[in-house]
């Protein structure tokens, strides 16, 4: 389980720096109880799965919908940069980007061979159309990215990267449940590992942007947007797979 101290954990994928002041820590460390808190991350849906995983066919549904959610996020991610002219902000971005990129293939390329090995085939994948709250979420991503003002878009970024760290958690949790073993579930639990560092690399560049009432007011509004679009997400997954009988 993912709690707020594995993202000061002295192991951590990305260790927080000692440079941010405590107050500014304080404050993000609030703000990651509120985004592991949320429904959108708290929904009773995932929850449910996490706990029982899935019969194949919603199995399979539910995992369509994860890759219209995610597929162009380092394109989305990358263009935060256009927002400041500030380098950490810029090296923190590619940094998170270029993982998700990976050296030759893409965690995207990873999870269609975890979908392929599913047994959903390439055909069905790439036929396959996605709910409209999960366009929305994806559209609403790219937004929140590409918008001034920063803070804004930085909150949304500090929120995906923490909540994925809790989410991809209960995804393996329901994997297990469906009998998967550890290789097949590696694409999780290296997401694991790897967003609590990425939210780490944004905590460690933030605070020269958190200076006014105004900046700390951008970034929760960041935070809260994204949080909204997840459990609008999860809402319409819950609605949608569970119309449909075993
Ligand atoms: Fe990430």
């Amino acid at each position: 389980m993912i709690t707020q101290d594995i993202f000061s954990d002295e192991n951590a994928y990305v260790k927080r720096s000692n440079q941010v002041s405590a107050t500014t820590g304080a404050w993000l460390n609030e703000k990651i109880s509120e985004i592991l808190t949320h429904r959108g991350l708290e929904h009773p849906f995932l929850n449910q799965y996490a706990k029982l995983g899935l019969p194949e066919s919603k199995s399979r549904l539910l995992y369509l919908e994860t890759l219209h959610y995610f597929k162009h996020l380092p394109f989305y991610v990358c263009a935060i940069s256009t927002l400041t002219r500030d380098e950490n902000i810029l090296r923190a971005i590619c940094f998170n980007a270029r993982d998700e990129l990976g050296e030759n293939r893409s965690h995207a390329d990873l999870y269609l061979d975890f979908l392929f090995k599913k047994g959903i085939s390439p055909d069905v994948v790439s036929a396959y159309q996605c709910l409209p709250s999960t366009k929305a979420l994806n559209d609403g991503i790219c937004a929140l990215y590409s918008t001034p003002p920063l803070q804004k878009a930085l909150g949304a970024l500090f929120a995906d990267e923490t909540m994925s760290a809790a989410m991809v958690a209960k995804y393996n949790a329901g994997l297990i449940k469906e009998g998967l073993n550890e290789a097949d579930r590696r694409f999780w639990t290296l997401h694991m590992e790897v967003e609590v560092g990425h939210s780490n690399a944004i905590f460690n560049i933030i605070q020269p942007h958190l200076q006014t009432p105004e900046e700390l007011n951008d970034f929760s509004e960041g935070i809260d947007q994204y949080m909204h679009l997840m459990e609008m997400f999860w809402n319409g997954v819950d609605t949608f797979i569970n119309k449909i009988r075993n």
